[in-house]
């Protein structure tokens, strides 16, 4: 089988947005592939945070991914920083990316914004990203829109070390879906929903209960018209709506069209919101299973890093020997 793999920072709750952009994708599509996923601690250092969260944050995302239906018995999950392979290849990849093109990137003008005082974490995080994905032979990696670009610096990379070191890496492919890649935020249709926007009610979040979803997504932004149709450009908030509604629930977007033209937005939101309670509650109830018993979490993390660090050793005694680093044998 071909390898996935993805990651996920420890930052925050969990939205639906990456729910439905990314870790429902891993678990739809777990017996497609020999499965990897890691919950990323280095780069949630990029920016400020404080130490004492962040562990009980690893352990948390983590068991949201079992919760969502991750199985070790299909799939590696395990820590970034268990492994540190990952850091050292991060060097290596370093000194083949370009300044011009890290400088490029997206995210880094976005969490940059023009301040010479941004850490060169964020300037390093796609080399670091790269190397998480190079050192496992990745194949395909499963994620939302905003990380085109990062696996497209990751396919050059990976090409240069190529030619300049011989056949090495495999070049990856992105697996982005045509529909919830892009969850966009429920006060602002026209940014991405995301865990550090200030405004809580802009995303409905895993651990969200039923009261809250319900009141999230009957405040959430719409339009001035009274008609229930798919028009990314035009309406973008509803739009937005129903593509959460047709992954949850499963219909076409077409269907619910029809199934709500001529009524109005407070009965689609109402239906809405039972759809996406609905769809959480098991995941809901396994988290509260798993919070029971954190033991089992830490365990296949524990297992998850035996197993990684293996494939990251050996991979990485090919790389050292390609770029002529240490002793001769
Ligand atoms: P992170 O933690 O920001 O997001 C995790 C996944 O969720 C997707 N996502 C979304 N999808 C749809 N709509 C949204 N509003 C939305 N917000 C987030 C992201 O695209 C992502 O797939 N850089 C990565 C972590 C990473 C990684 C990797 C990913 C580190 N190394 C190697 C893949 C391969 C990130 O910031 O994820």
């Amino acid at each position: 089988k071909p390898r996935a793999f993805s990651g996920i920072q420890p930052t925050g709750g969990i939205h639906i947005g990456n729910y439905l952009g990314a870790i429902r994708n891993w678990v739809l599509q777990q017996d497609q592939y020999d499965n990897m996923f890691c919950i990323v601690d280095l780069h949630a250092m990029t920016l400020p945070y404080d130490a004492s969260e962040l562990r009980p944050r690893t352990v948390e995302v983590a068991s949201a991914l079992l919760a969502a239906g991750i199985d070790p018995q299909r799939s590696i999950l395990f820590v970034q920083s268990d492994v540190r392979e990952h850091t050292e290849l991060c060097w290596i990849l370093g000194t083949l990316a370009t300044y011009g093109e890290l400088r490029r990137m997206t995210q880094f003008k976005e969490k940059s914004k023009g301040s010479e005082r941004v850490g060169a974490g964020v300037f390093f995080y796609p080399v670091l990203q790269a190397a998480d994905i190079l050192l496992y032979d990745a194949a395909v990696v499963p994620v939302g829109e905003d990380q085109k670009q990062h696996i497209e610096l990751t396919r050059d990379l990976a090409m240069r070390f190529n030619r300049t070191f011989g056949e090495t890496f495999v070049v990856p492919e992105p697996d982005i879906k045509p529909a919830g890649a892009r969850i966009m935020s429920l006060t602002d249709p026209l940014k991405k929903m995301s865990k550090s926007d200030p405004d809580p009610e802009s995303r409905i979040e895993l651990r969200d209960p039923p009261d809250v979803i319900r009141r999230k997504i009957r405040r959430a932004v719409t339009d001035s018209e009274a008609e229930v149709r798919f028009d990314e450009e035009r309406k973008p908030a509803i739009s937005n709506l129903l593509t959460i509604y047709s992954l949850f629930a499963d219909v076409p977007i077409p269907e619910l069209e029809r199934r709500y033209a001529g009524k109005g937005y407070s009965e689609f939101k109402r239906d809405l919101a039972e759809v996406v309670i609905a769809g959480l509650q098991p995941i809901q109830q396994r988290l509260d299973e798993l919070a029971a018993d954190p033991g089992i979490v830490i365990r296949t993390l524990r297992g998850g890093a035996a197993r990684a660090r293996e494939l990251a050793v050996a991979k990485m005694a090919v790389v050292r020997d390609r770029c002529g680093l240490g002793l001769p044998p």
